[in-house]
């Protein structure tokens, strides 16, 4: 081979392999952040996500989005849809500097959780500041994404909300890790890694359908939204935020319209 086959053949393959990599699975959400902000008003902020990829366009047209405000006052008091069912065992993990959260990856096959007799597997963890979702209009300090995919592709993510207070215990374990892992898209082996450190009450939630709330924006994702509050530090809200030094105080997605969405409230019939 002469040289500029070669240097044809060293292109073609960084193509390949900068086309592929971002797409390695996340549980449907983009891996490298940096292509869009949180900065209302700014030519990559979340009022134009849906114009920035052609692939994105969910972001935009979609009326089935996430997050919304839940309003108390107009839930759907339910109590069929039971204790959250989940199966959750220690994994090896990663975590990744996406550029405007830190995720917590799990190895595949570990950790399940049940919803109307489908099985979904814990595929990644991560944190938004403030909460995206509200409830009767009111944020919350930090929201919990656990983000689960079943066998053929579709989404359900377990949320939990946190107010500031005492230290959050599974935020504490990784507190470390989480300041050094600083570079945009850096990702390291973080060991085993149990999710049943997540605590979480499993009778009371919301439910809703609603979507990824970072680009593709991919809809009928199943949200369950645990009604106990948790409690983190205001310096683990911080380490979080400054670990991705994206400058953004943020990385909310404004609330998106309920449309005719039905939000539901399970709770147990006897409490
Ligand atoms: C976890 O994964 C890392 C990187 O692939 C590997 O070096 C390590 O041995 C694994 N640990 C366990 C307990 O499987
Ligand atoms: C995947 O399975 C779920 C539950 O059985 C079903 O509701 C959904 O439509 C399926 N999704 C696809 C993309 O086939």
């Amino acid at each position: 081979m002469n040289k500029s086959s070669i240097q044809c053949f060293l292109f073609i393959l960084l193509t390949i392999i900068v086309t592929i990599i971002p797409r390695s699975n996340a549980q449907g959400e983009v891996e490298d952040e940096t292509e869009f902000s949180y900065e209302r008003n700014h030519e990559t902020g979340p009022e134009k996500w849906g114009k920035l990829k052609p692939e994105w366009h969910m972001c935009g047209k979609g009326d089935m989005q996430s997050p919304i405000d839940l309003r108390n006052r107009r839930v759907r008091i339910v109590s069929h849809l039971g204790r959250l069912t989940r199966n959750y065992k220690p994994s090896n993990a990663t975590l990744r500097n996406r550029g405007h959260d830190m995720m917590v990856r799990f190895e595949e096959g570990s950790s399940i959780i049940e919803i109307n007799n489908v099985e979904y597997q814990l595929g990644q963890l991560h944190w938004h500041s403030p909460s995206e979702h509200t409830i009767d209009g009111k944020k919350f300090a930090l929201e919990l994404h656990m983000v689960h995919q079943s066998s053929n592709g579709s989404l359900a993510v377990i949320t939990v909300l946190y107010n500031i207070g005492r230290a959050d215990p599974f935020l504490r374990m990784l507190e470390k890790k989480l300041s050094e892992t600083t570079d945009p898209n850096e990702e390291r082996n973080i060991g085993m890694i149990d999710p049943r450190d997540i605590k979480f009450g499993r009778n009371k939630y919301y439910r809703y359908i609603g979507s990824l709330t970072i680009p593709p924006c991919t809809q009928n994702v199943i949200w369950t939204i645990v009604k106990e509050v948790k409690t983190v530090s205001r310096d683990q809200v911080k380490l979080l935020r400054v670990a991705v030094h994206d400058h953004s105080n943020t990385n909310a997605r404004p609330v998106q319209a309920t449309n005719m969405r039905v939000v539901k409230f399970n709770r147990p019939k006897y409490s």
